[in-house]
């Protein structure tokens, strides 16, 4: 049995993973939200759920204390694009929401997962198979607070033994809740754009690539990494991951194989295309793979499938 609290679970990853979390265990999987961001639907029906502010230390410690939590993921933060549009929110959140969490789990023996990106990288790391470990120089405050984050996790974990862990996610494609404020959300929304039958406007220059993952290999690597067994940890926060890489023209050529009428054009967005060209173009997955048995699943072409499909029926509807 698992007794789980999830900050940030109406979000993009955490409305999915709150309802795989509750299909797997049979405990408490407590859905964490702010005043505003209220679960529904099927979220709200199949567990319990509380309001969580992260800066507020307090909520956080009685909602673990009420349901015995033993883990705990991290899932708040604002995106790379809008962190840039309110930096001190961004640090607040990122950064002070953090410390709150790792001191309730130091005091209150949780496990803590906090996802990490490939936004900690900056213009001076490799930029092709970027190693594990290797230049971290972002100059976003969202790489700021995501590089701090993984120091932080690893001296509560090395100082007070609080069992931090963490991957370092590419931009995450779901057809369920779509991201927002994020530089990798034009893979996302390309696909909205197909399904509809609309032309799409790319705002992220052709040439740019990124590392991208599907969601269900994105909520198995938040599932495995807490289940593995640690002994054979090297690192703990945070893991490179990886399963895809491309550009804009790639994905939409692969698109266009299933939906031959599909059209783009390019508006780049001069904040969102800078951020893409500081990180990396791939990374290299090799400790995940070793330390904890990591593997994806899906490719360009399966995960396109599967979202073309998906969204289609949505908008059939
Ligand atoms: N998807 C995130 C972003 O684009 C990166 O981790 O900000």
């Amino acid at each position: 049995m698992k007794n789980v609290l999830i900050i940030g679970s109406t979000g993009q990853i955490g409305s999915e993973l709150t309802m795989k979390l509750r299909s797997i265990y049979n405990g408490n999987i407590v859905a964490g939200y702010i005043p505003g961001a209220e679960p529904k639907g099927e979220l709200a029906e199949s567990g319990p759920s509380a309001i969580v502010d992260i800066t507020n230390e307090q909520q956080i410690a009685e909602t673990v204390s009420k349901y015995h939590i033993d883990t705990i993921y991290n899932l708040a933060a604002l995106l790379s694009a809008v962190a840039e549009a309110k930096p001190q929110l961004a640090w607040k959140i990122g950064m002070g929401g953090l410390f709150n969490v790792l001191e309730v789990a130091r005091t209150m023996k949780c496990a803590v997962f906090t996802p990490s990106s490939i936004g900690v990288f900056g213009n001076n790391t490799p930029k092709d198979k970027t190693p594990q470990d290797t230049i971290r120089n972002p100059r976003t405050m969202y790489g700021v607070t995501k590089v701090s984050g993984e120091l932080l996790s690893d001296y509560y974990n090395i100082r007070f033994g609080v069992d931090t862990r963490s991957v370092r996610f590419p931009g995450l494609i779901s057809y369920v809740t779509p991201p927002g404020g994020g530089t990798t959300d034009y893979a996302v929304d390309i696909y909205y754009s197909a399904a509809k039958g609309e032309k799409f406007v790319c705002p992220i220059g052709k040439g740019t690539y990124m590392d991208m993952m599907y969601m269900p290999d994105a909520l198995r690597a938040a599932i495995e990494i807490m289940e593995a067994d640690p002994s054979k940890f090297v690192h703990r926060n945070s893991f490179n991951i990886a399963s895809m890489s491309f550009d804009p023209e790639i994905i939409f050529n692969k698109i266009k194989e299933y939906e031959p009428n599909f059209e783009m054009e390019y508006q780049v967005d001069p904040l969102r295309q800078a951020i893409a060209e500081s990180w990396p173009n791939s990374l290299d997955d090799t400790c995940a793979r070793e330390e904890w048995g990591w593997k994806p699943e899906y490719d360009l072409d399966t995960m396109t499938k599967d979202m073309l499909a998906k969204l289609k029926e949505r908008f059939k509807k």
